[in-house]
């Protein structure tokens, strides 16, 4: 069997059989390594479509403070960081962070469903807030939104992925010979094995491109900028399993969020 490992998602990870919260974040301290192991390989998709793009919208780092959530390793704040980022923190539930970190930057074990509660971050202000492939496991999306909001220094914005909600629809309309639209506009949670540890079950929420976009509405944001990156014709050629799964469940996409001036 050819095991295709994507980065592409950001379900709730559960134990085993449950998705209560706390099974999430328990699943997350096991499942950290298996995730950074597949982040490293030469042809996955977080190195060759989602960091490029990611790391292009951020633009000039230098001398903006950014805040990491669900920062993983910190591996990606680490490389901002050393490419000017100043003052910076990374959040992450599993606290599997790099052993050495450069200075101005420092990582802190928390839950970004508390956001607005982590005493570290009291009273901190960022240049840049990122949820890369993490915003899925908020409880409550809207809050922690609006705890990220109200940590934006001026002029600072939010930077934000999120898998493709098409790319659940066609894998579940495939395994229950059911059609797109059914899978896409469901509302039923699904669960299924992790590719990064078939051990670990990955539970999902559905949502849609409109539920996304309005919860970045009601927790006060417009999107400056949304985008859906994809392989160049490269690397497309120099890895076309990798090619065949972006045709067939899209990718990611990517939006720059920024505060309503009216809330
Ligand atoms: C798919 S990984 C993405 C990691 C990293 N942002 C990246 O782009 O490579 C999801 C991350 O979210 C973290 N995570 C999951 N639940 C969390 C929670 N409740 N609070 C903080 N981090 C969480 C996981 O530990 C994991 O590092």
């Amino acid at each position: 069997m050819v095991c295709i490992v994507t980065m592409s998602d950001d379900s709730q990870a559960t134990g085993s059989h449950t998705d209560s919260p706390g099974e999430s974040s328990q699943a997350w301290l096991e499942l950290a390594p298996d995730y950074e192991r597949a982040r490293a390989r030469e042809d996955s998709l977080d190195r060759l479509v989602e960091w490029p793009a990611q790391r292009e919208l951020l633009g000039d780092v230098s001398g903006r403070s950014v805040l990491d959530v669900g920062c993983g390793n910190g591996g990606k704040l680490a490389e901002l960081v050393r490419g000017g980022a100043t003052a910076s923190v990374g959040v992450d539930v599993s606290g599997n962070f790099l052993k050495a970190s450069p200075p101005d930057l420092e990582f802190i074990q928390g839950d970004l469903c508390e956001l607005d509660s982590v005493p570290r971050l009291a009273g901190r202000r960022f240049d840049r807030i990122l949820f890369l492939q993490s915003f899925g496991y908020a409880k409550d999306p809207v809050r922690t939104l609006q705890a990220a909001r109200a940590m934006l220094a001026d002029d600072g914005f939010i930077l934000l992925t999120k898998t493709q909600p098409i790319r659940y629809a066609v894998e579940q309309a495939e395994q229950n010979g059911t059609s797109l639209g059914e899978e896409y506009f469901s509302a039923e949670p699904f669960s299924y094995l992790s590719g990064w540890n078939d051990q670990i079950t990955l539970t999902k929420r559905p949502y849609t491109i409109s539920d996304l976009i309005n919860v970045f509405s009601a927790a006060g944001l417009w999107i400056e900028t949304a985008t859906e990156p994809q392989l160049s014709e490269d690397a497309g050629r120099r890895y076309p399993h990798k090619q065949a799964w972006m045709n067939k469940y899209l990718g990611i996409l990517i939006f720059k969020l920024r505060p309503h001036p009216s809330h």
